[in-house]
């Protein structure tokens, strides 16, 4: 796999030196000055915190034009995968390139249906965690601990294996994501039916008791499917730069899926629904929006607004328009007329969209900004909506370490440094430290 050879290259000039870096252009997209060599050429590194100019990888999954508000999964507009297809039509397509046909679509839904269940001693696990344990912190515990269960789907050379542990991962996310809630919320786990799809199944899990059947609602369990669709993959983010780090050093991929379900519970990253909601809910009331929109232009107060901003969207996240209008469906199957906090965020929305500071910086509501809405209406506590975001998040987490152990140039990641610290020194003997 390699991008489009291309004989342009940029010239690099330090003094009286010149050096010339092959620029490489991909399907679409900024165009790439090739440095790897740049350290033994010229004894320098390139220095770019937080990665805002940097790309770490040449990938073939996803592509976000972040200026257009576009966001394709292998070329198909994200759009249009929610509007027509279901979360496990998207999970085949970003594993393998393609959409499934027919036949492949019921064989892939069969294979995951058939993994759904986790190793009974994993109950075990739970009963060590307090029961208000944070969902996410029993989900960091739980995914690295299947390593410990399925050792023959953790030798990463054998491709056999590299796909059995694809689909477990998938298959079993929605397992210990509702496994977690019904601890916390102190009601015994219900397992996986095999008759019911994907998202009908972790609502199940997630809702139904043993003292009277569950009905699963199309409208929701549809909602749902959509919103794991949304969330499904996006390029090299904070979570699965974590993933394929750990991945390059050769660690299994439960280990490593653990490591990006730590990374997405952060609130700048995943853990931004969450902060989101709580931050609507302080609120409370349109009247209350300035003070806080002031305080999000304050220099000196750390508050933001949670949900809004993106390093790469200077546009509208796509995503965030079809999270809106899944969240009216929802409101609306459920029969919630007017939603106070969805009243707060529309009439927030409206006010920083028109605010200077927002406009200047580009600053538009992302995913996370209508998803808690949605997900507390249809009966999820704010402490699962980052479980749910690494619930759908696997497929893109797992997909890109696929791609990355499949990739024959991939070597284990190790940036360097700009080191600003003390030169060289000799120990000094406690009695003679002042
Ligand atoms: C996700 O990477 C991904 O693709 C992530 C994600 C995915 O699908 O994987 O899309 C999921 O993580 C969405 C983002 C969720 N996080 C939030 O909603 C938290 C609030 N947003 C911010 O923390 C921030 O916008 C980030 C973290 C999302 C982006 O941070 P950047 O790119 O480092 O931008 P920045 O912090 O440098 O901000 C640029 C400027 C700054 O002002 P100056 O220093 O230039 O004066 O914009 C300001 C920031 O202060 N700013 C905000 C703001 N976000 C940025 N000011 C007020 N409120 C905000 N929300």
């Amino acid at each position: 796999m390699d991008a489009t050879p291309n004989t342009a290259s940029a010239k690099l000039t330090v003094g009286d030196k010149s050096w010339d870096l092959p620029v490489k252009h991909g399907t679409i997209g900024p165009d790439v000055m090739d440095i790897s060599k740049l350290y033994g050429q010229t004894g320098m590194f390139t220095y770019d915190p937080g990665f805002t100019s940097t790309a770490s990888c040449e990938s073939q999954i996803t592509y976000i034009d972040g200026d257009e508000g576009v966001l394709l999964y292998r070329g198909y507009p994200i759009e249009q995968l929610a509007e027509n297809g279901d979360f496990l039509e998207t999970c085949y397509l970003l594993l393998y390139g393609e959409l499934p046909t027919a036949e492949q679509k019921a064989d892939f839904d069969m294979s995951v249906t058939r993994h759904t269940m986790v190793h009974d001693q994993m109950n075990r696990f739970f009963t060590g965690f307090r029961r208000d344990a944070h969902p996410m912190a029993i989900m960091v515990a739980c995914v690295g601990a299947l390593s410990a269960f399925y050792h023959d789907s953790t030798d990463i050379s054998d491709p056999q294996q590299r796909l059995i542990a694809s689909i477990r991962m998938i298959a079993k996310m929605p397992t210990l994501a509702a496994m977690a809630y019904k601890y916390h919320i102190g009601q015994p786990f219900v397992y996986p039916k095999n008759d019911l799809d994907y998202s009908s199944n972790f609502l199940r899990m997630c809702f139904a008791v043993p003292c009277e059947d569950y009905k699963v609602s199309p409208v929701l369990s549809r909602a749902l499917d959509k919103i794991f669709i949304l969330h499904a993959d996006h390029e090299q983010n904070a979570s699965t730069s974590t993933v394929r780090l750990a991945g390059s050093s050769g660690a299994n991929p439960f280990a490593c899926i653990a490591a990006g379900v730590a990374c997405l519970w952060g609130p700048a990253h995943g853990g931004a629904n969450e902060a989101a909601l709580k931050m609507l809910t302080e609120i409370g009331r349109p009247e209350r929006i300035p003070e806080f929109v002031n305080r999000a232009k304050d220099k000196n107060d750390p508050f933001r607004l949670m949900g809004f901003g993106h390093r790469v969207y200077k546009n509208y996240d796509p995503r965030a328009k079809i999270m809106q209008q899944t969240c009216h469906e929802v409101l609306s199957e459920l029969g919630i007329k007017d939603d106070p906090l969805l009243d707060v965020a529309v009439e927030l929305e409206r006010v920083a969209l028109h605010d200077e500071y927002f406009i200047e910086k580009k600053l538009y509501p992302n995913i996370d900004f209508y998803s808690g809405i949605t997900l507390k209406a249809m009966g999820f506590p704010t402490a699962m909506f980052t479980v749910l975001f690494a619930l759908a998040r696997t497929v893109g987490w797992i997909g890109q370490w696929k791609e990355m152990i499949e990739d024959p140039s991939q070597r284990i990641g190790r940036p360097r440094q700009l080191y600003t610290g003390a030169a060289r020194r000799d120990y000094v003997a406690m009695a003679k430290r002042k």
